[in-house]
């Protein structure tokens, strides 16, 4: 049986708010945050052969990253659906790791949503969601994109009406912030009790009115800025140069600003140039057009316009 091949894209997220609740028993801490896919993308190149018995995962990628979790997600996902053959893959980053931008998860994500398709397993959406949310707590956002709220760890997911499709600069230092090390350098004020009715509202008024994006806050910068000054220094530069409001992304070190205004972005850009930054111009991506991106990838081996994509090959072909 031929190869079946697909470059699938592998978008960015930002925090457009993040507020952390408190710790729970399970260790990991309640979240309210809403996420937003940007147009900044890596790349995944697959390649899979059908075979009767075996299966094989290969992935090339140039960075090497250790425990890749595109590789613990295509197998994860070969193992709960049985699939048999040969599957290479090819990763190229262009999304800073470790920066807050949710890369790995969005990688991983992009191997679930297109293994389906390319295997003819057809995996419920439960059981997608169910596989995303044992690689990361942000793993299944990126199984839905666009503009969405994120409760519990993050992984318990609504679609939330979409942002505009605002003008995004984001700021990559050259600085590498775990996530679990950025959870445990909080303390007061910023972590407070799961239930903490002020830190609610604040969010809540937030999310009622997004278009105000002064509104939003991150519950990160004060203690990753404490580490890290030079972050908050280029978080006033973005603001002094145009953009309506600038954050950190995630868990950072990321920041990014949002600029109605595409000039406002334009001239502001040269001023981050002699920085010593990775910058990105990008736009934020609506749930349709994510959707529309990774289906268009998946074209020729999806059944119709379903989402997650459904394979066109039977089930039991082989
Ligand atoms: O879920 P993920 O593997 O991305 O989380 C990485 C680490 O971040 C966890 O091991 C945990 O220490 C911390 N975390 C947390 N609360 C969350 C998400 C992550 O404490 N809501």
């Amino acid at each position: 049986m031929p190869p079946r091949r697909a470059a699938v894209p592998s978008f960015a997220k930002v925090n457009l708010s993040l507020k952390v609740l408190g710790k729970r028993a399970d260790g990991y801490h309640e979240l309210r945050t809403v996420f937003q896919t940007v147009g900044l993308h890596d790349q995944i190149e697959f390649e899979f052969t059908p075979a009767r018995r075996g299966l094989a995962v290969e992935l090339e990628d140039a960075l090497a990253i250790p425990d890749n979790l595109v590789l613990r997600a295509a197998r994860l996902f070969c193992e709960s659906e049985g699939v048999r053959g040969r599957l290479r893959m090819k990763l190229s980053k262009r999304i800073p790791m470790g920066a807050g931008l949710g890369g790995g998860s969005s990688n991983a994500a992009a191997v679930l949503l297109a293994l389906g398709p390319l295997t003819g397993r057809c995996c419920t959406p439960d059981s997608l969601h169910a596989i995303a949310a044992s690689l990361g707590s942000d793993v299944p956002f990126f199984l839905y994109g666009g503009t969405a709220l994120g409760l519990g760890r993050g992984e318990e997911l609504y679609p939330l009406p979409e942002a505009p499709p605002w003008n995004v600069l984001i700021v990559a230092p050259p600085v590498h912030v775990s996530t679990g090390e950025a959870y445990q350098a909080l303390g007061r004020p910023a972590l407070t009790s799961p239930f903490d009715s002020r830190k609610l509202n604040v969010f809540q008024s937030f999310v009622w009115r997004m278009e105000d994006l002064s509104g939003s806050e991150n519950d990160f910068e004060a203690a990753v800025f404490a580490l890290h000054p030079e972050l908050e220094r280029w978080k006033r530069k973005l603001e002094r140069f145009g953009a309506h409001a600038a954050r950190l992304s995630g868990s950072g070190a990321a920041l990014f600003g949002v600029f109605p205004d595409r000039a406002k972005l334009q001239g502001a850009l040269p001023k981050f140039s002699k920085e010593p930054l990775k910058v990105f111009s990008t736009t934020m991506l609506s749930r349709a057009r994510y959707r529309a991106r990774v289906l268009g990838s998946l074209r020729e081996h999806v059944a119709g316009n379903t989402w997650p994509p459904v394979s066109r090959y039977e089930r039991h072909e082989l």
